[in-house]
């Protein structure tokens, strides 16, 4: 059930940017003027501010740079029957977050978005630096009835998915990097941590976690990391409206996740696949637990298993690992 702020926000970002008069608006919502008044003036405790004239009504001046729930559910074109949202301000992590909903019974498909994380993790027991920092962490969760050696598929037809909304949206050039890292000029710009609870065969819920570095200022970032990561925001050379792509992000991810579960992501998978992956051909380094393989990928199997031909001319299958591009080749 949308809230008068909602429906505020929604006529408003319709009319951006021009203006909105007082009375048709008190008219839609179907209150006094003073009560628009009053819901405007809780926008404006969130960090919206409004340019109000007599004559002509309010208009949007600038909205909060970090996540609004109202601001991303009025910009998310799902059905609110059909999602939930959870926006907080300080969390352990997202993915940590979904899984207690989860597990005390939330309806599926939500998302938990959080402006910081105190114990980011990524993928390897490594940790995801999480600051409110203008990035996004996010975890999107859903009960599919699917078998568990699908979950490495799952992981890529999303990152697939994320970079081209990425493209569109941002007008960046994103690749995929096997498994599950997205790339802007070579950097790492987000990072996907997939994880399922698994009931004997079947996965019994799973939580899709998304780390995306879009407005932080990379001078802030400990040295390490800015030499390896990298913003949309750098990339683009200006800030983006982090509720908007967000919203983007989730209507794209919750579309993919349609398209995977009916079978239909088989039709684009390979177009996306090879419009996306930045290792085909490439001589990478592939650590597995504490074994080091070199090789030329050379593709994936059916299960997204990475295939890479050794020097003596072998290809073996890897089902997960780290990959570092040869730094001889
Ligand atoms: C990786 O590249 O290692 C994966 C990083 C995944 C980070 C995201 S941020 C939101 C969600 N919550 C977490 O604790 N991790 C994921």
């Amino acid at each position: 059930m949308p809230t008068a702020e909602h429906l505020i926000l929604r006529e408003l970002l319709a009319r951006e940017p021009n203006w909105l008069s007082g009375s048709r608006l008190a008219a839609k919502l179907g209150v006094s003027r003073v009560a628009v008044w009053q819901h405007m003036g809780k926008l404006r405790a969130d960090g919206f501010t409004f340019e109000a004239r007599r004559a002509r009504g309010y208009r949007l001046v600038s909205r909060p740079a970090g996540p609004h729930a109202a601001l991303i559910e009025t910009q998310l074109k799902v059905r609110p029957q059909d999602f939930s949202l959870l926006v907080l301000d300080e969390v352990d992590s997202t993915n940590d977050e979904a899984a207690r909903q989860l597990a005390a019974g939330r309806a599926a498909p939500f998302a938990v978005i959080a402006r910081r994380q105190i114990r980011g993790r990524g993928r390897l027991g490594r940790a995801w630096h999480s600051e409110a920092n203008g990035n996004l962490y996010a975890s999107i969760a859903f009960r599919p009835r699917v078998a568990p050696d699908r979950m490495a598929a799952f992981t890529l037809w999303m990152g697939l998915n994320l970079c081209e909304l990425l493209a569109n949206f941002a007008k960046v050039t994103p690749g995929l990097k096997w498994p599950n890292d997205l790339l802007l000029d070579g950097r790492k710009v987000g990072g996907i941590l997939t994880e399922a609870r698994i009931d004997s065969d079947q996965i019994r819920d799973l939580v899709f976690g998304l780390g995306l570095n879009i407005n932080a200022p990379t001078e802030d970032w400990p040295p390490a990391l800015a030499r390896r990561a990298v913003s949309l925001a750098e990339i683009a050379g200006e800030p983006f409206d982090f509720n908007r792509l967000t919203a983007a992000l989730l209507g794209r991810v919750l579309l993919a996740y349609d398209n995977f579960a009916d079978g239909t992501y088989l039709k684009t998978f390979a177009d996306l696949w090879h419009r996306f992956d930045v290792l085909r051909g490439k001589t990478i380094v592939l650590i597995e637990g504490d074994r080091r393989h070199r090789g030329t990928v050379t593709g994936l199997d059916d299960e997204g298993a990475l295939l890479l031909r050794d020097a003596l001319g072998r290809t073996q299958r890897f089902r997960a690992g780290e990959v570092t591009f040869d730094p001889a080749s």
